[in-house]
């Protein structure tokens, strides 16, 4: 029985458009400069017609797999945490699923808003060390820009579209995750909320007339909040794995506001160098945010394995979590996963089992 959950593989993906803060600025009444100085984020990637949080959940996942060595027809659970699903349902995990021809594989999405990735790493570490599976893919996605609304300055200026993932693996080698800490309040709910299209406002004329899809949000009160958790989770992660704030090598937090982070460096008595951050090139992407920063950490060499890293974020919800761990890398030996050949044969298989499907119900329908 595998003891222990390790990153063994990482990818992310975002759409090629890239918006910047004076795109923004011909929409609705702000400028390159307040949203530099307010938030830090200069410019944000928005997907294109062709893709959606499903396709980009696929492409990153593909990559984490190809870093892990990792078949897709070894995955035993997929994970896809996010605040912009395709649908309520069937899930994007599902989609997921399918498009990677992960065939003995459970799929589900979570929802804890920008917080969900951090849920879902430590949920699918606890199915791995409980010995219940072995190989999980945990992805946070988001095409936020689908339901942000574009005359909202207070909003519009923040959210971008992007993926990340993480290949988690079961091992009896010391490492992985090392401690997690998830927390939610909910009487802060409406601070930051898409009131409508769920079962509680479906969608009528009034809900769209009032724009209640689009994303609402008390600014200064999450902003608040936001301030008094991250180094406070931090803290608790880092005490429950035994380690202390010297041990960790970086810190990887939810990207939504560059002074937010500021304000979690000056909490934990910490330099901002401390902390990765790429809020400038792609704004808030909610799930996707700390996967992507991973990813990028890594990619710059900020992050070698062995070392030990703190995950750490806040969202709707309200939630806030974070997540200590030591970084692992490949198990596997080498093996290239080709993403174009793996997506071929999960659209042929896919295009099969709904041909088979129809057949089935031409034949057997009347009598069932
Ligand atoms: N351009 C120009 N002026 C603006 C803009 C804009 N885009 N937006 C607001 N203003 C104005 C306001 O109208 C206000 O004007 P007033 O003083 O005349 O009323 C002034 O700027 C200050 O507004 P505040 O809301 O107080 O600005 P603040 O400094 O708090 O910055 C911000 C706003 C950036 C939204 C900040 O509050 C913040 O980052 N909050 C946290 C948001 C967040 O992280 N949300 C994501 C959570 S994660 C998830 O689950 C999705």
């Amino acid at each position: 029985m595998a003891k222990y959950a390790h990153v063994t593989g990482w990818g992310m993906s975002v759409p090629e458009r890239v918006m910047t803060n004076d795109d923004i600025a011909r929409l609705v009444d702000t400028s390159d400069e307040w949203i530099q100085d307010r938030t830090g984020i200069r410019e944000r990637r928005i997907a294109g017609p062709e893709e959606t949080t499903g396709t980009l959940a696929t492409q990153a996942a593909l990559r984490a797999l190809n870093v892990a060595n990792l078949s897709p027809r070894d995955v035993d659970l997929i994970i896809v945490a996010t605040s912009s699903p395709e649908h309520l349902f069937p899930s994007t995990a599902s989609m997921v699923q399918d498009q990677l021809g992960a065939v003995d594989c459970g799929a589900f999405d979570l929802l804890a808003a920008c917080t969900g990735f951090i849920y879902a790493l430590s949920i699918a570490s606890d199915a791995i060390r409980s010995g219940a599976i072995e190989n999980a893919v945990v992805i946070g996605s988001e095409t936020l820009s689908r339901l942000v609304n574009w005359n909202d300055r207070s909003t519009c200026i923040l959210f971008g579209d992007g993926a990340g993932a993480f290949v988690l693996q079961g091992s009896e080698e010391e490492g992985g995750v090392l401690s997690s800490f998830l927390r939610s309040d909910g009487s802060g709910g409406d601070l930051l909320s898409i009131p409508a299209g769920g079962s509680s406002h479906p969608a009528s004329n009034h809900t769209i007339d009032n724009d209640m899809h689009y994303i609402q949000m008390n600014g200064r009160e999450v902003y608040r909040f936001a301030t008094r958790v991250m180094a406070r989770a931090t803290n608790h992660v880092v005490h429950k794995a035994n380690l202390t704030l010297d041990d960790i090598s970086l810190i990887i937090p939810h990207q939504a506001n560059l002074r937010i982070i500021d304000a979690a460096a000056r909490g934990l008595k910490l330099p901002l160098e401390r902390f990765m951050i790429n809020v400038e090139r792609y704004g808030n992407t909610s799930t996707a945010s700390i996967p992507i920063a991973a990813v990028e950490a890594y990619e710059q060499g900020r992050i070698q394995p062995g070392d030990n890293i703190v995950l750490v974020g806040f969202g709707a919800g309200l939630t806030w979590g974070a997540l200590a761990l030591q970084w692992s890398g490949p198990i596997l030996t080498r093996r290239e996963i080709d993403p174009r050949t793996t997506r071929v044969r999960a659209r042929l298989r896919s295009y099969y089992r709904r041909l088979g499907r129809r057949i089935e119900g031409l034949l057997f329908g009347k009598d069932s």
